[in-house]
């Protein structure tokens, strides 16, 4: 009898303590994200401003940031991509950021949308474009990007901009840092992240010229979104890895294919719809192989490299070579692609050189 009250109150004792702690742990971890993120309603257009909290969102008053966003037009207009227009925002002398406003023309809410861009806002790496926020209304969609003062590398190598030329020394700090952004993205994010959309315009330049890699999950992101012209093929031509023609299939291998033309483009200073560079993925790879037997780097490289460290030049050709092998399974990974550009110039690394002019 007195052994049955025992059990009873022991069974007592465990379901509550069980209940307590789950409550305790409900709490705890409403209590985090409140801390992580500030959520502004806009009464005006039915929609919603999620801020994630960082030192540099600290300062901000939520309702200004919200009205000044509400207000870009397009004098405000950085450029425009396949999923929407990038304006600048400014909102003081020395707080500024890039709002991406995102076609969308269904009116339904996605919740799997929201949730990607919350787990997009905790990726934070040197060689990653910070996401700062999101707005979401019932008609449009707005990301909050960090603003690259230097604009993208597309730019850089391809636009009229005269007064900044990029260096050898440049454009190596350039490819390994995109290259240690992509493997944070394949090899330390968990679940790891597949781009999809490696190219010279998704390559950001920060007041350092150091490479951040932009737009990163974008392309899964929007295939939520079947409103999305391009979902038949999310990438760009030029940059797709031969497979993905065949499969359909991203994956981590075809970024590493997509890293490869980038270095191409950084050596050469050709753009990848180049006739050099022709359409097709797996004549990229006989081109380089060419290239590369013969020894004819001399003549493809870029005039503005300036530079007469045709070794470090050439090795850097052999790594774009590797990253560009049609069977995907010979390509080497982006931990390994990483490695072996920083073995290119050992004594480089950690330096800021200002190498351009
Ligand atoms: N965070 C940013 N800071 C500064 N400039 C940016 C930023 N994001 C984008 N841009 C500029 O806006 C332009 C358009 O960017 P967007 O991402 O819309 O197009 P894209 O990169 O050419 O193509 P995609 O839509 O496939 O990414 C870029 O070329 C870049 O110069
Ligand atoms: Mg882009």
């Amino acid at each position: 009898m007195g052994s049955s009250r025992f059990l009873g109150l022991y069974i007592t004792i465990c379901v509550l303590a069980f209940v307590i702690s789950k409550i305790t742990i409900a709490v705890l971890c409403y209590r985090r994200w409140q801390r992580k993120q500030l959520v502004i309603q806009d009464r005006f257009s039915d929609g919603k401003l999620v801020l994630f909290r960082s030192p540099k969102m600290k300062s901000l008053k939520p309702n200004s940031f919200l009205k000044k966003t509400m207000k870009l037009t397009s004098k405000d207009r950085i450029g425009s991509g396949g999923y929407g227009t990038v304006y600048r925002l400014t909102i003081n002398e020395s707080t500024s950021f890039a709002v991406k406003k995102l076609r969308r023309e269904t009116t339904e809410q996605d919740r799997g949308f929201e949730r990607e861009l919350e787990s997009m806002g905790d990726i934070k790496h040197r060689n990653i474009v910070t996401l700062h926020g999101y707005y979401t209304a019932p008609n449009f969609n707005l990301l909050i990007y960090e603003l690259m003062p230097n604009g993208s590398l597309d730019t850089l190598l391809h636009g009229r901009r005269m007064d900044k030329v990029l260096d050898w020394d440049a454009r190596y700090k350039i490819a390994v840092g995109a290259a240690r952004g992509l493997s944070y993205l394949h090899h330390d994010c968990v679940p790891h992240i597949i781009h999809r959309d490696i190219k010279s315009s998704n390559i950001l330049l920060d007041h350092n010229m150091e490479a951040r890699v932009s737009d990163f999950g974008l392309a899964t992101l929007m295939e939520q979104d079947n409103t999305h012209v391009s979902t038949l093929v999310a990438g760009t031509f030029g940059y797709l890895a031969p497979e993905y023609f065949d499969t359909g299939r991203a994956t981590t291998k075809g970024d590493v294919y997509s890293f490869g033309v980038v270095l191409l483009e950084l050596l050469t200073g050709r753009k990848p719809s180049d006739e050099a560079f022709v359409e097709e993925g797996t004549k990229l790879v006989t081109w380089v192989k060419t290239v590369v037997q013969d020894k004819k780097e001399e003549h493809y490289v870029d005039d503005r490299l300036g530079c007469n460290r045709m070794d470090e030049i050439n090795h850097a050709f052999i790594i774009a070579l590797m990253c560009l092998e049609t069977d995907p399974l010979k390509r080497p990974n982006m931990l390994e692609v990483l490695k072996m550009l920083e073995e290119i110039k050992p004594d480089h690394l950690g330096h800021n050189s200002q190498s351009f002019t």
